[in-house]
Parts: structure tokens; sequence; C-alpha cells
């Protein structure tokens, strides 16, 4: 605890020092989200971290996360400095489709509109007409929808299957999934209901079918935090990354909170309920790129710009 404490004075010393803001996502350690919360940073689901390192003043961003976290923020803001503590922190969805791929699919079936995925490259982007988080896709497809569009979806196939079914939208889907949500378990998760019946049950809908079936509200992280918060329920079952739990325990602390099942342990499995990607944010990745000027974030033109204009479609959409 020592070393910890020198660690995160020393990364607070130089945030302030290079007038750089930390923006976090809610699965990273612990201790990174309180230091952005105590240096005038922000801890936020992927939508509201894109809005505030678009919106802050600050020239230097340090965005503890996952790589498209990082694109997203350099894609809006081209001329502040976007470091990250680990630039190998990546996500099973955006590995799983490679943009020359997808830009076959994509010429495969030109009358669709593109939507996809902000866990995805900055060149996927490049080939969208929108991005979605999951705060905000089933609204956009509704919209799209009552446009008369057909829809091409990628790439994540549970939340692509989620809205489909909510939206009846016309949507055709690639194959991809996190491996961290692709883990939990509808039998399981069925048992541990009937052993705490006054349980809420919160699902990110990146969860399979028999997941999100169960759940009495289905959401982005920021959205499920919020039910936990104002929720009268004493008692959540939370179907997402266990990351999230630091903040609910927070802001919610005398609460109950169980974590959904997935098929095996901690100690069996790595990715079962924790982002093995998100993981590789520590305090000493924010010391190392501030101090050594590591882990900047570059997004090539034309690609920057191309992609620029599926992101603000979906912000100007929120707004
Ligand atoms: P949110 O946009 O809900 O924070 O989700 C990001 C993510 O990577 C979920 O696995
Ligand atoms: Fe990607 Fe899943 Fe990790 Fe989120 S939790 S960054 S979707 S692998």
């Amino acid at each position: 605890p020592a070393q910890r404490d020198e660690r995160k004075a020393r990364a607070a010393a130089l945030l302030k020092q290079h007038n750089a803001v930390l923006v976090a996502h809610y699965y990273v350690d612990g201790d990174l989200q309180d230091l952005a919360l105590e240096t005038g940073g922000f801890v936020a689901d992927s939508l509201e971290m894109a809005r505030f390192g678009r919106d802050h003043e600050s020239q230097t961003l340090v965005v503890a996360g996952v790589r498209f976290m990082g694109e997203s923020a350099k894609i809006l803001s081209p001329h502040k400095r976007v470091l990250m503590p680990d630039l190998d922190a990546t996500c099973s969805l955006d590995l799983g489709c490679p943009a020359d791929d997808f830009s076959r699919f994509c010429d495969a079936h030109p009358d669709r509109k593109v939507v996809v995925y902000a866990n995805t490259s900055a060149a996927v982007k490049a080939r969208a007409d929108w991005m979605v988080t999951s705060s905000c896709a089933l609204a956009i497809v509704e919209h799209l929808k009552s446009q008369g569009e057909k829809i091409l979806w990628a790439p994540d196939r549970h939340l692509g299957r989620y809205i489909q079914e909510q939206t009846g939208a016309d949507m055709l889907m690639w194959t991809g999934e996190c491996i961290v949500h692709d883990e939990f378990k509808g039998i399981e998760l069925e048992l541990l209901k009937k052993q705490h019946p006054d349980a809420l049950v919160l699902v990110h809908p990146e969860s399979p079918k028999s997941v999100v079936a169960q759940a009495d509200v289905v959401g982005s992280t920021s959205q499920l935090l919020k039910a936990v918060v104002e929720g009268p329920e004493q008692t959540f079952i939370v179907a997402t990354d266990n990351g999230i739990l630091h903040r609910m325990r927070q802001l919610a602390p005398g609460k109950t909170l169980l974590e959904a099942p997935t098929a095996g342990n901690s100690a069996t499995c790595k990715s079962c309920a924790h982002c093995p990607w998100m993981a590789m944010n520590a305090l000493q990745g924010v010391i190392d790129c501030l101090e050594q000027g590591v882990g900047e974030i570059t997004v090539p033109e034309p690609i920057r710009t191309q992609a620029a204009g599926c992101i603000e479609r979906m912000l100007d959409f929120v707004a």
C-alpha cells in the first residue's frame, strides 16, 4: 500500500505538471478510477469518455481503458496529445473485426447503412456511417429503422441480436463477441436469482441471450451504475466486468452487490468477469506515459477524418 500511495501521488503530480487530465473506464483498476476523480478527471462509459475528452480544455488526455477509447479521443481531438498507460490493451471485438475483411463485407452489401460498435479500430470506423455505444445503440437503430434503412451491424453479435429483437430492424450481422461477457451463464444465473428473489438483475447487452432474458435492467456501464445508485432495491446481481463494483460500492455503500455467475472462477478462467486488457492499465503506466512520453495514440489520415464522421454523427444524435 505504501508503494501504491507513492505511485498515486507521483502520477497525480505528473498530471498536474503536464496539464493533463485522466479519463478512465469503470473496468480499470480502482486506484486509477480514484486517481482520475481526485485530479479533476472522469470515470465513465465509452460514450461519456468520448464526449468528456472532446470537450475538456486540457491539451493532454490520458485515457485509461482499451485502445479504441484512446483512438476515439484522438479522432475527435486531433490536436490534443492522447496517451495511454498501455498501448497493447485491446478488445476481443476489435481483434475479431479486421478492417480488410470488414471492408469486403461492406462492399458486398452497399444497400445497407453501416453501424459499428465503438469497440472497433479507427480503420473499421472509417467505413461506417454510424458509430454507437451500448448506451445509445437502441435509439440510433430505432431512428434508422424509422427512416426505412436496412443495417449492416458489426461486430458484437449479442448486442446486435438484442437490438434486433427490441427494434425489429433489418440487421445483417458480423459475428464477434466480448470474451468477458460471453462467459456469463443463464442457468447459473437462474439459480442465483432463486437464492436472492429480491435482487435486481443488471446486465450489459454484450452478454448472451439467456442472460439478457433474465435482466431487470439492460444497459451501458453508466446505466447499470445508475440503477444501483438510484434503485430502491438493496441487492443487485451484476452481469458485467467486475471492475465496475469499485465505483458501485463507493456510490452505494450500503447495498449488496453479487457478481453474476460465469463458467469458471477467476482462478481457472482469466477472462471470467474481468477484462484482461482493461487489467493492463496501471498507475505505473500513467507515470511512464507522462514522464517518458510513451503510449501516444496516433491515427493516420485519411482514416482519422473518415472515422470522425460516424462518431460525430452519434454525438450530435445524443446531444
Ligand atoms: P460501455 O460503453 O457500456 O462502458 O461498454 C464498454 C465495454 O467495453 C463493455 O465491455
Ligand atoms: Fe472488449 Fe469485452 Fe474488454 Fe469491453 S470487456 S474492452 S468488450 S473484451
